[in-house]
């Protein structure tokens, strides 16, 4: 089973960062929604602490996904260049800067708490912003709307990639097996 992708094909390291990277940030979102409800307090500071150490998770694939894409560059679009390979291209690069936006605003309205930002409940992430509650404001509310413009962006994406699935090009095939057909 080829671990790099080909020309034509997607690798198994790409196939596993994307599902992977997928069901994370579902859960993340769920996970989110369901924080930003709550009241903090002693009974469910694991759930923030597990929000955080997810999410620094999600900014370390992102970034060793990039690594890879420029070591191992994804294949070409499937029946060649039109514009909903562009829509598909520009959407993906809005999914990278989301991905990387969304965990940085979410330390750095963390940060601007003045609590300490843990990762697995072991380590102390360095702040990124200064403690003040204009800041902590600002950055999650950022944290929110880009959060909600991901929600929007998966839908888009995935229906994307079911229609042209069901109208027989085997996108979605391509992304799950490596290719299209045997
Ligand atoms: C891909 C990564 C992430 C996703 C998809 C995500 C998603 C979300 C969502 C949907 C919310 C609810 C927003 C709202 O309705 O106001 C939220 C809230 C929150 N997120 Fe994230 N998040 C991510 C990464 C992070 C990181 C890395 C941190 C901190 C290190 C963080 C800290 C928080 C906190 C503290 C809240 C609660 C904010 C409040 O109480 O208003 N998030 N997140
Ligand atoms: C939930 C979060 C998701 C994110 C962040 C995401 C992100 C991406 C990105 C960035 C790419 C471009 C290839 C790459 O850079 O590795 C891609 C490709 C793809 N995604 Fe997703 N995706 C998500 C969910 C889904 C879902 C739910 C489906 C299916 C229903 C799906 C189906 C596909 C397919 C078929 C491709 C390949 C498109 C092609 O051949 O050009 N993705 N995805």
């Amino acid at each position: 089973m080829a671990l790099r992708n080909t020309p034509d094909s997607f690798g198994l390291v790409t196939r596993l960062l994307h599902w992977t990277t997928a069901l994370l940030v579902i859960v993340m979102l769920s996970l989110g929604l369901r924080i930003a409800d709550m009241e903090p307090g002693l009974a469910n500071l694991w759930l923030y602490g597990l929000h955080k150490t997810l999410g620094l998770t999600v900014l370390g694939l992102i970034l060793v996904r990039i690594g890879w894409h420029i070591a191992s560059p994804v294949p070409r679009p499937i029946g060649g260049p039109g514009w909903d390979h562009l829509a598909a291209r520009a959407g993906h690069i809005a999914f990278y800067l989301l991905l990387i936006g969304i965990p940085l605003s979410g330390w750095a309205g963390s940060s601007a708490t003045g609590i300490d930002v843990m990762f697995a409940d072991r380590w102390v992430v360095p702040p990124i912003a200064a403690v003040s509650e204009a800041g902590e404001a600002f950055w999650f509310r950022l944290h929110d709307i880009q959060t909600k413009l991901l929600i929007g962006l998966i839908i888009v994406h995935g229906l994307a990639a079911l229609k042209r699935e069901t109208a027989g090009d085997g996108t979605l095939t391509r992304m799950i097996r490596g290719r299209t057909k045997d």
